[in-house]
């Protein structure tokens, strides 16, 4: 399985605080059948976490990857953002200034949990005319997405793809996630699970329960291909295979 949607970068949001709990993160990852993870800190967060990208960032990843080779944790780590779509976030895209999933055509997408949907179309209409695809990270929590049943729809035919959390399908975000996570499995309009993982206690990086949920509920080609097809398709920036 690949994990495109992970706070294990440390000391940059709300995710891992040390190296040693990057490395926890990785270490709990592999345990669930993780072997790609791409690293995906909030970035251009209105009045919080700015994280523009800096070679910094780049060490980082570096340093991690050889303290798992070293530590024989068999989990490659690779770079992205987890963009909140606020101001001028797509100059800075196009400036390089915040990145897609490891500088690929797709780009990390988040927006408030309450913004309106047009807002939220607007804005994802200017990435695809840009020539963008992009990734919307968890669409279970918006509440746009809840009040209307064709949201979903709507945003795949204009060319985004859909991200569930791995701890939506679990009720870890209340009643109206997991219905709403439940919905999008049941009608095939999600493209990719991630774990959204925060820390190796709450929010962990572990896919193998959520995975086995998936295959048993729906089918294992379903689980295959939210979890390992097209999460790698992205990493090595691929046409998804139906889209
Ligand atoms: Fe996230």
């Amino acid at each position: 399985m690949n994990d495109i949607h992970c706070h294990i970068l440390y000391g940059l949001d709300d995710g891992s605080v040390s190296i040693e709990e990057s490395l926890e993160m990785a270490k709990l990852a592999r345990s669930g059948g993780t072997k790609r993870i791409v690293v995906t800190p909030h970035s251009n967060v209105t009045g919080s976490y700015r994280n523009m990208w800096c070679p910094e960032f780049s060490d980082m990843i570096e340093l991690l990857n050889s303290r798992l080779v070293e530590k024989d944790i068999d989990i490659a780590l690779y770079p992205g953002q987890e963009i909140f779509c606020g101001d001028n976030f797509l100059n800075h895209l196009l400036e390089g200034k915040l990145i897609t999933l490891n500088n690929t055509r797709y780009p990390l997408v988040e927006f408030d949990f309450y913004e309106h949907s047009a807002s939220v179309y607007m804005k994802l209409k200017k990435l695809v005319s840009e020539g963008y695809v992009p990734v919307v990270a968890h669409p279970e929590r918006y509440a746009f997405l809840r009040e209307d049943e064709t949201a979903a729809i709507k945003l795949r035919n204009m060319g985004c793809l859909l991200q569930i959390n791995k701890g939506s399908i679990q009720g870890n975000f209340g009643r109206n996630a997991y219905n709403a996570a439940r919905f999008l499995l049941d009608n095939s309009l999600v493209d990719f699970v991630a774990s959204d993982a925060h820390s190796p206690y709450m929010r962990t990086p572990f896919l193998a329960e959520a995975f086995e949920f998936v295959a048993e509920t729906y089918s294992f080609d379903y689980a295959a291909l939210l979890f390992s097809e097209n999460t790698l398709a992205v990493i090595e920036n691929r046409d998804i295979s139906y889209v």
